[in-house]
């Protein structure tokens, strides 16, 4: 039986992009408004070197390379001449030349060359506040410079040594992101029992307190229930029946981490391979309707495959979540209905809590 169910007035793509006042985005109801004033994963730490790499978080194209000192450089990457991407031109020591008529731009973002004029100008491009923190690069949307200990990523994540990372692309709203990762009943459901068990699907969700407002988390344990994956990873045998205990947590729009527990069913005193597992997803929204991803899977166990090996067979399973969310995204966009319902069991609850979070971190941002 459903335990609630949500009236969704639905929007169109074209109200979607539409901006608001206070420089919040509207976004229909029941996907997340883009939110500013947060910190959001731009990169793999150890991908950002002398080349300049491109991205768009928020709907805002960003530039970012590695100045010669280390520390991380994130601009603008429109030209503020002629709007040319910045990332198409070259490195000067720590300053971008554009490659269109030369206008120089250096790590704060001012320009200092302009052909035919003397002298740093008065103009110049946006600089964004970034920090290396655990495997990846963090930028800062908002405005001033942002509080490091803002950033969402829990200290635990260096606890765990073995593990691999990536990234997947979502043609999807980032709430639908989330709500995929805090309702994992569609681990059986959609990717079957090599992921997952009907034990696990069936058993709900109990809320964890939240430290703050930003905070969606719940704890679920599951006795006698094997899986596979993790196991395979560790060299274990997949068959074992298993206690899995998940602590799994989204923290506001950027992040989402979980700590899994597993332990013998079988009363064995042997340990389990791995017995935690930590998984974090970094959660960057590229624009109201896509969204990138950077995960990174970490096990107190030596992996005994490749970490590209594990990496592909976890892309495998996420291609079945994009396949999904791309439909689910599209269908979504285009219901121009109103008055529709959905419908919500237990498990949904920590992403509804999600979504009213976020509308509320929205609403503060319009302030
Ligand atoms: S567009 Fe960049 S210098 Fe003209
Ligand atoms: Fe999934």
């Amino acid at each position: 039986m459903p335990v609630s169910t949500e009236k969704i007035q639905t929007g169109t793509p074209e109200s979607a992009a539409r901006r608001k006042p206070g420089g919040t985005i509207s976004a229909p109801a029941g996907l997340g408004p883009l939110i500013r004033e947060a910190w959001y994963v731009i990169a793999a730490s150890e991908d950002v070197g002398r080349e300049l790499s491109s991205i768009t978080v928020l709907n805002e194209p960003l530039v970012f390379f590695r100045a010669e000192d280390g520390t991380p450089v994130v601009l603008d990457d429109r030209c503020a001449h002629r709007r040319f991407s910045l990332a198409k031109g070259h490195l000067k020591g720590d300053a971008i030349q554009c490659g269109y008529h030369g206008f120089t731009f250096d790590r704060t973002g001012a320009c200092v060359f302009a052909p035919a004029v003397s002298g740093k100008q008065n103009f110049g491009v946006r600089h964004y506040p970034a920090v290396d923190r655990g495997p990846w690069l963090w930028v800062w949307m908002g405005e001033g410079a942002g509080d490091r200990a803002d950033i969402p990523l829990p200290d635990e994540i260096e606890e765990v040594e073995h593990g691999f990372r990536g990234y997947t692309f979502n043609p999807c709203n980032y709430l639908m992101v989330h709500e995929n990762l805090l309702d994992l009943t569609h681990l059986y459901y959609l990717h079957g029992p090599s992921v997952s068990s009907e034990e696990y699907a069936n058993t709900p969700p109990k809320l964890l307190p939240a430290p703050d407002s930003r905070h969606v988390g719940y704890v679920r344990s599951v006795s006698g229930t094997s899986f596979k994956l993790q196991s395979i990873f560790c060299g274990a045998d997949g068959s074992l029946k298993l206690t899995r205990t998940e602590e799994n947590w989204s923290r506001g729009p950027a992040l989402n981490f979980g700590w899994i527990k597993f332990e013998r069913d079988d009363g064995i005193d042997e340990p389990v391979r791995p017995s935690r597992q930590m998984v974090v997803h970094a959660v960057t929204p590229q624009t109201e309707t896509s969204t990138h991803q950077f995960w990174s899977f970490r096990f107190n166990e030596p992996l005994v495959v490749s970490e590209d090996e594990a990496a592909d067979a976890i892309r495998k399973v996420f291609a079945e979540d994009i396949e999904v969310l791309a439909v689910q995204g599209r269908l979504i966009a285009e219901d121009t209905r109103t008055g529709v319902v959905e419908n919500s069991v237990p498990s949904d609850v920590p992403g509804l809590r999600l979504r009213r979070a976020l509308q509320r971190m929205a609403a503060a941002e319009k302030k």
